[in-house]
């Protein structure tokens, strides 16, 4: 955990728990931290499958916070005092804030003033700061990523209490080991710690995935330019991205961090203010450029017309493909995207109108059993990866 943050700051290997993966991990804290009906906030667009990992089994319910792209999608502590407010308005009992830094979906860092003033916020309000770092040494352009271990070390003692700070972690994204499922919840409050050993029963890291991995890591040089090397990749793979699709004449949010981009498709809407419409792209995109790409409003983003996408799980031909059908795409449907595909619906209409109602019913059945089964599973939603096919 150290050398992913750079070696800026030091972790008590007495405060590690592990679990199954980030996903137990964030499971586990909740069930410390929380009762059924209490609340948690959350910036949004968030990880869409914070609804399954935080909520399904433990009964705690999410507020999010809603961040807009007129300002980059930035959290201020305005945002989150305003959900508090919200939130309490509604009779809710608010126990904590959830930072997912760097940001899945939008590849971006928090700087560490905004961090720190959320360090304060949460300690004023008394609430737990929950902050999941699962992206920590994917950083690949703009300055040091920022843990909320290094403020927790750098700010008075007097402004915070540490008692409300937890980490999450996991090895999934930063040593490419999704399939081994290694999480960790990192606490700085002795209850907690005690409380998720304890709950750690129901997500073991087998013994020998552990002896495996104790070996590996141990191996400074190899863990060091591992780290240096894969945030190296991701940096050229991104401008590629970003490069290719900016021929497409799409741009993406700026962003430093991750295995994603964060795609602004507004301009393709049939109706820019309308989520069905979004939902239709994203219809569009799969049929006919076939590419998995995920919709904005299944990260629970507030305005329609953002898309995710993931840039690092293929090779560069495949990418290239990718690029190759996007930039083709737009360019032989400039402006007739969305108008075509409602031709196709008329068309459809005719023929019969039943036949559409049914598929329209599947198609919006099997967006919500994608999104609420777990968008995020790796099966459904990403390409195997060239590791898995081997
Ligand atoms: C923000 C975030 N948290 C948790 C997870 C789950 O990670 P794990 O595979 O370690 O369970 C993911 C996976 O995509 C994620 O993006």
């Amino acid at each position: 955990m150290g050398k992913a943050r750079g070696g800026r700051v030091t972790f008590d290997p007495e405060r590690v728990v592990m679990s199954g993966g980030a996903t137990g991990a964030n499971e586990t804290i909740m069930f410390c931290l929380a009762d059924p009906g209490d609340v948690f906030l959350i910036p949004s667009p968030y990880y869409a499958a914070f609804d399954r990992d935080l909520r399904w089994r433990t009964g705690v319910e999410i507020i999010p916070v809603p961040c807009s792209s007129s300002d980059n999608f930035k959290l201020t502590v305005d945002a989150a005092e305003w959900a508090y407010k919200k939130a309490q308005e509604s009779n809710k009992k608010v126990k904590g804030l959830i930072l997912t830094n760097p940001s899945n979906p939008l590849g971006t860092m928090l700087d560490k003033d905004t961090l720190t003033n959320l360090v304060r916020f949460v300690t004023r309000k008394n609430i737990h700061l929950v902050v999941d770092e699962i992206y920590a040494a994917t950083v690949f352009a703009g300055g040091d990523f920022v843990s909320v271990a290094e403020v927790v070390n750098d700010v008075d003692i007097s402004e915070v209490n540490v008692d409300l700070i937890h980490i999450v972690y996991s090895l999934s994204k930063d040593m490419g080991l999704p399939g081994f499922r290694v999480g960790i919840v990192y606490s700085f409050n002795d209850s907690v710690v005690s409380c998720a050993r304890k709950m750690s029963s129901f997500g073991l890291v087998s013994s020998q995935t552990q002896l495996m991995l104790a070996s590996m890591l141990s191996d400074d040089q190899f863990v060091d330019n591992f780290l240096m090397e894969s945030s190296r990749r991701l940096g050229i793979r991104h401008k590629v991205f970003t490069t290719g699709i900016k021929k497409a004449d799409i741009a993406c949010l700026t962003s430093n961090a991750g295995l994603f981009a964060w795609m602004d498709l507004r301009h393709l809407l049939r109706d820019r203010n309308s989520f069905e419409s979004e939902i239709e792209l994203w219809h569009i995109i799969i049929d006919r450029v076939k590419l998995n790409v995920s919709p904005g409003s299944s990260f629970r983003c507030t305005e329609p017309g953002w898309f995710r996408i993931c840039f690092a799980n293929m090779d560069d031909d495949t990418l290239h493909v990718a690029l190759g059908r996007i930039q083709d795409f737009v360019s032989k449907n400039k402006n007739k995207i969305v108008e075509k595909a409602s031709e196709n619906d008329q068309v459809i209409q005719n023929k019969s109108a039943k036949k559409l109602k049914w598929t329209q019913t599947n198609l919006r059945l099997s967006f919500r059993r994608l999104y609420e089964d777990g968008l995020s599973s790796p099966g459904i939603m990403s390409p195997h990866s060239p590791l898995l096919r081997a």
